[in-house]
């Protein structure tokens, strides 16, 4: 058996191997329909949705390049002086609202900087399809979803926007997180006549092109886990025997249906494997201090909480059950889920679209070694590129994101040659391994917190938010704070 389900995922989308059917996003399909029931209602948006007519292709001049499509975004002018700051939120891979309800850390520091509040959606995420239904339908039109023409569609749409307000000499600040985070130092790299600064929120600009080893991703989560109790560890580790065995099993398949409450029969184990293996990805991604409903509605600390359920057992209990039992808290913290669905994927968060980014330029190979608690897996390159040609009929660049962005050797290159950007990071989230996790220079800064997720420092502040958290967050704002008052100066020596 090829064993893990071996991802390339990013940060929310799961993409199955080739050897497994059904290839998915199932994890997400059943924690996303919970967020969606306790998310809070639009009415209370303190956000104005507008369209923005982009261009299709930013790179030709051929005819078909000027095709016209609605870019969606998000404004708050509330507390914005006119010729404040402009912080924009370069969006990433899903719908534009999600992210803006997520990043409370900006609404939380307008009103210090006076800033005006910008969301821009990332073209074919949500609703910004440049060809409606069909945007995703064939490699033809997939060919214009790229992070170049993204960052291009954000230059040009800030422009206009400032254009509009007569606040051209607004300093703009960028801010995201994961992919997003990405955009938002790529967008500080590309275009410096544009933004004054970047904040980059569990930026894995470095899992690219085997800068980190191939074994971080799983073995950081293993560690998180292992932190949490070695038991539990342990436990889930022996789990995936017993999965297997279940294959030789005469009614196997039936039996794991009733045991993981699935709402329709199994069609394979993989399935089940799959969405063991998403819960504890996911929880580690936002093992957040506090009670936080992200990816799902869960606990402080939710890594502790799925170990505390394990560790719970009596001695001798089967590993399976007790790894289910700690899937069930990501799955159904919110009690309100009747049966589990394995393998029908739905994507209420308009996900769509990472696979394809994930089979062109966005390549991050991942294996997971023995040490890890999950089953290991040699990356099969050629077994990945195969799927994408047949999933999309597109070869995968490898090397493409390094060439255009760099990448490698990413200190000595950005200590002389760019600015203004603060990497930040939290060690339980496994993301943050590809991550810039050193100072590159006075102004290229890293910040680093051991007990952060990802991008823990972007959610709005909560009564229970511990000090370090705190202490990152005053670290940004202070650095914000004199980019800002530099871009000042300098302005007023050009007069
Ligand atoms: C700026 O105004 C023009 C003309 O009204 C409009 O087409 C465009 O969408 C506006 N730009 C933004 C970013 O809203
Ligand atoms: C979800 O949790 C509730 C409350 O604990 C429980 O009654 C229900 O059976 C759980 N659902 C599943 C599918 O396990
Ligand atoms: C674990 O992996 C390492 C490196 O790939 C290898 O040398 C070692 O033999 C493996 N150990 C086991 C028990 O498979
Ligand atoms: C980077 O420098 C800042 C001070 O400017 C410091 O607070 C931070 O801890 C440093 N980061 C790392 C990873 O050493």
């Amino acid at each position: 058996m090829s064993a893990c389900l071996c991802l390339l995922f990013l940060f929310f989308t799961i993409f199955a191997e080739a050897t497994y059917p059904p290839g998915g996003f199932h994890h997400l399909s059943s924690s996303l329909r919970q967020n969606k029931k306790t998310s809070k209602s639009k009415s209370e948006s303190p956000f104005e949705t507008r369209y923005f007519p982009q261009n299709l292709d930013h790179f030709s001049f051929r005819p078909e390049s000027y095709k016209v499509f609605q870019q969606k975004y998000l404004i708050n002018r509330r507390f914005w002086r006119k010729g404040g700051p402009i912080f924009v939120y370069t969006g990433n891979e899903g719908d534009i609202d999600w992210f803006a309800s997520n990043t409370g850390f900006m609404s939380d520091i307008a009103p210090k900087f006076r800033a005006l509040l910008v969301f821009i959606e990332h073209r074919f995420y949500g609703e910004s399809t440049p060809f409606g239904k069909k945007s995703h339908k064939t490699a033809e039109t997939l060919g214009y979803l790229n992070s170049q023409q993204a960052l291009a569609d954000y230059a040009i749409l800030i422009r206009s926007l400032k254009q509009n307000l007569s606040s051209e000499a607004s300093p703009v600040v960028v801010f995201g997180g994961s992919y997003g985070g990405m955009l938002a130092a790529w967008f500080r790299l590309k275009y410096p006549h544009i933004a004054i600064g970047a904040l980059a929120s569990s930026a894995p600009i470095l899992h690219f092109d085997n800068i980190v080893p191939l074994a971080s991703f799983y073995d950081a989560i293993s560690q998180d886990f292992k932190d949490a109790s070695v038991n539990c560890f342990k436990v889930i580790k022996r789990s995936w025997e017993e999965l297997d065995a279940v294959s030789t099993m005469k009614h196997g398949l039936p039996e794991l249906s009733k045991k993981f409450r699935t709402c329709k029969g199994l069609h394979s184990i993989y399935s089940a494997r799959d969405w063991l293996m998403g819960a504890f990805v996911y929880t580690a991604m936002v093992n957040y201090a506090t009670t936080a409903n992200f990816m799902a509605p869960l606990p402080g600390y939710p890594v502790e909480q799925m170990c505390k359920i394990i560790d719970g057992f009596p001695r001798g209990s089967s590993n399976l059950d007790r790894a289910f039992a700690a899937a069930s808290l990501y799955y159904n913290y919110s009690g309100s889920e009747k049966c589990f669905e394995l393998e029908q994927p739905t994507d209420d968060h308009g996900l769509d679209g990472w696979g394809y980014q994930a089979c062109t330029e966005m390549v991050m190979p991942m294996s997971c070694s023995n040490q890890s608690m999950f089953p290991p897996y040699e990356n099969d390159y050629e077994a990945f590129e195969e799927q994408c040609m047949s999933k999309y009929g597109v070869k995968p660049r490898p090397h493409w994101i390094t060439t255009e962005f760099g990448g490698k050797r990413i200190e000595t290159v950005l200590k002389r040659f760019g600015s203004n950007i603060i990497f930040s990071n939290g060690l339980q989230d496994p993301w943050s391994r590809g991550g810039v996790l050193k100072n590159i220079s006075s102004s290229i800064i890293a910040l680093v917190t051991k007990k952060g997720a990802h991008h823990a420092d972007l959610r709005a502040a909560t009564k229970g938010d511990p000090e370090w958290l705190k202490e990152q967050r005053r670290q940004e704002v202070v650095i914000i704070e004199k980019w800002i008052s530099e871009y000042y100066r300098d302005l007023k020596e050009e007069e």
